[in-house]
């Protein structure tokens, strides 16, 4: 059984429908990648995920169990855990304040301040500006406390959304060897990405939108080979 799966699932705003009858399946332990052109319609399936959209059709399981109707908090509180496109920090709070507010929902969880220094080993740069304002930080280095943030919501599927947008290359490096490691210690990740080389060199599976339905899926290494995708989205 997948720990999170998507049936026929159709949303949209108001009389303007933006996704149709999308299936897709988050394997526990893998990588995914969710890819298509700008305005596909990846947040709005992120947003729907996380319980901020409501859906007409189709259902969304999770570890067996629909998450139809449930709140955004209680899906947080599953490990449903959501960094969204442009990072969302409170940029006159510390970064260490930031990432607290990751574990709100934890409430007085002891293990908190022990996730906390787990998550600076995982991002050393951020420990060297805990006590700076999110706000002055640079692009790359506000990308890590939305990921760090997001880590201390305790992840069972984490959902990253364009985290390489608009961010130099050597920093997407680096924050994309941060998801290998998330992965390695267990993590499941959906990367959302408009960048997509980047996604499929860098997920097991992958799901290709195109406006608002599914329009290829695979190992991501074979659609990387795949002649369609390396015209319609490489550029090859
Ligand atoms: N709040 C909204 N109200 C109405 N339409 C919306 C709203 N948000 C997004 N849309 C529309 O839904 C479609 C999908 O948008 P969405 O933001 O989900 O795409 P995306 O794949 O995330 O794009 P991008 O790569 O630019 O982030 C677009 O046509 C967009 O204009
Ligand atoms: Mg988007």
């Amino acid at each position: 059984m997948a720990l999170l799966e998507v049936k026929n699932l159709d949303v949209s705003y108001g009389d303007v429908q933006v996704l149709w009858d999308i299936n897709l399946k988050i394997e526990k332990g893998s990588i995914v990648a969710l890819v298509g052109s700008n305005g596909a319609g990846k947040t709005t399936f992120l947003k729907t995920l996380s319980g901020l959209l409501n859906y007409q059709k189709g259902d969304i399981i999770y570890n067996g169990e629909s998450l139809k109707g449930l709140p955004s908090d209680e899906i947080v509180k599953k490990g449903i855990i959501h960094v969204p496109e442009g990072r969302r920090l409170f940029p006159d709070m510390t970064v260490e304040e930031n990432l607290l507010m990751g574990a709100y929902h934890r409430k007085n969880d002891p293990e908190i301040a022990g996730d906390l220094d787990h998550v600076y080993t995982l991002f050393p740069r951020l420990k060297e500006r805990r006590k700076q304002k999110a706000g002055s930080l640079s692009g790359g280095e506000q990308q890590m406390v939305a990921m760090a943030r997001g880590l201390m919501g305790r992840p069972t599927v984490f959902l990253v959304d364009e985290m390489s947008l608009g961010l130099a290359p050597l920093i997407v490096d680096d924050l994309i060897e941060i998801v290998h490691n998330i992965n390695k210690e267990g993590n499941t990740v959906l990367l959302v990405e408009q960048d997509v080389q980047l996604a499929l060199e860098n997920s097991h599976y992958a799901y290709v939108l195109d406006t608002g339905k599914v329009a290829m899926k695979g190992k991501s290494e074979e659609l990387l080979k795949n002649p369609e995708i390396k015209k319609i989205y490489l550029g090859m």
